[in-house]
């Protein structure tokens, strides 16, 4: 038996955590593979679709992260694999505390300031604090619950947006298609925590954010594919949103002429909300 790493990322801290883990597994970097028949695992991270019939006894695909998609949209998955992913608590961890800190940066206008900085303009700006917005978390899953338990525990006012009804004593959780306009109407900040599938891709998109209180902020730390881009910004053109920070993109790296590189009101960063380290894996 033996393991195929197929990513787009530099494999070594994975390679020396399974070697530390079980020194007698044979494993490989893609595309130098000595026996294809014996490759059982593959450990994958936006990989070329198609590779992994190369590998005729696979019997399971582990996502090097938490989403799947980059799995599931893969037309010539081979069927009868097992398609595993990363649940670790760090992930949770950090994907909690970098939420926290873009909120906070929100509300304390620091982006808005580090701007002010640069051209050296001393124009205080009025902000808002931990106890006036309500923040709406799309996704209640492993992610979306440490985050809601995190942005409590600060002393946020949390609801939260889910497929499936549930009690909830901590905090209100709206479900379905039929709640999810009510959650919309009382949140201002907004943030997206949902897994990529056919039912969840564009969701964020102009119809639903004319349904958002007047200068909401929208974050999205889930997928790129999420979010319509040119609805974001018309809704952040028209003054609807107050901004948006983003952590993922329909294409990344983000392409040098994307016009978000240039929006002020949107704050980019490059994928790193929360990153599975291979050891925790
Ligand atoms: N930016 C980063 O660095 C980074 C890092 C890790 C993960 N992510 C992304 O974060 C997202 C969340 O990951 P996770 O592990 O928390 O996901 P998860 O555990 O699978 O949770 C999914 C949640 O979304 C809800 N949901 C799914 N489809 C829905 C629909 N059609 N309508 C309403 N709610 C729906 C589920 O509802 P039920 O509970 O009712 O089933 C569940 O609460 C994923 O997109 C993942 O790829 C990003």
């Amino acid at each position: 038996m033996s393991i195929v790493i197929i990513s787009d990322r530099d494999p070594k801290a994975w390679l020396s955590a399974l070697k530390a883990r079980a020194p007698e597994l044979e494993v490989y970097v893609y595309p130098e593979v000595e026996n294809k028949e014996k490759v059982e695992y593959a450990l994958v991270w936006n990989y070329p679709h198609g590779v992994l019939k190369e590998f005729p006894n696979l019997k399971v695909v582990a996502s090097m992260g938490a989403g799947v998609d980059h799995i599931m949209n893969d037309a010539e998955l081979p069927r009868k694999v097992l398609v595993t992913r990363v649940v670790d608590k760090q992930l949770g961890i950090d994907m909690a505390e970098f939420v926290l800190a873009l909120i906070l940066s929100h509300l304390r206008n620091l982006l808005v300031h580090k701007g002010t900085e640069v051209s050296k303009e001393w124009t205080p700006k009025t902000y808002f604090r931990i106890a006036d917005p309500t923040v709406g978390i799309m996704g209640m899953g492993v992610l979306g619950n440490k985050v809601s338990e995190k942005l409590k525990s600060a002393g946020f006012k949390v609801t939260g947006w889910a497929r499936t009804q549930r009690t909830n004593r901590e905090l209100r959780i709206f479900s379905g298609k039929e709640e999810l306009e009510p959650f919309l109407n009382e949140i201002n900040i907004l943030v997206c925590l949902l897994p990529l599938t056919p039912l969840t891709e564009n969701i964020l998109n102009k119809d639903l954010f004319s349904k958002l209180p007047k200068q909401a902020f929208v974050i999205n730390v889930a997928r790129g594919r999420h979010l319509v881009e040119k609805d974001l910004l018309e809704y952040l053109d028209n003054g609807h949103l107050s901004g948006a920070a983003l952590d993922v993109f329909r294409t990344e790296p983000l392409p040098q002429d994307h016009p978000f590189w240039e929006t002020p009101k949107v704050h980019v960063t490059p994928h790193i909300a929360s990153v599975t380290p291979p050891s925790c894996a």
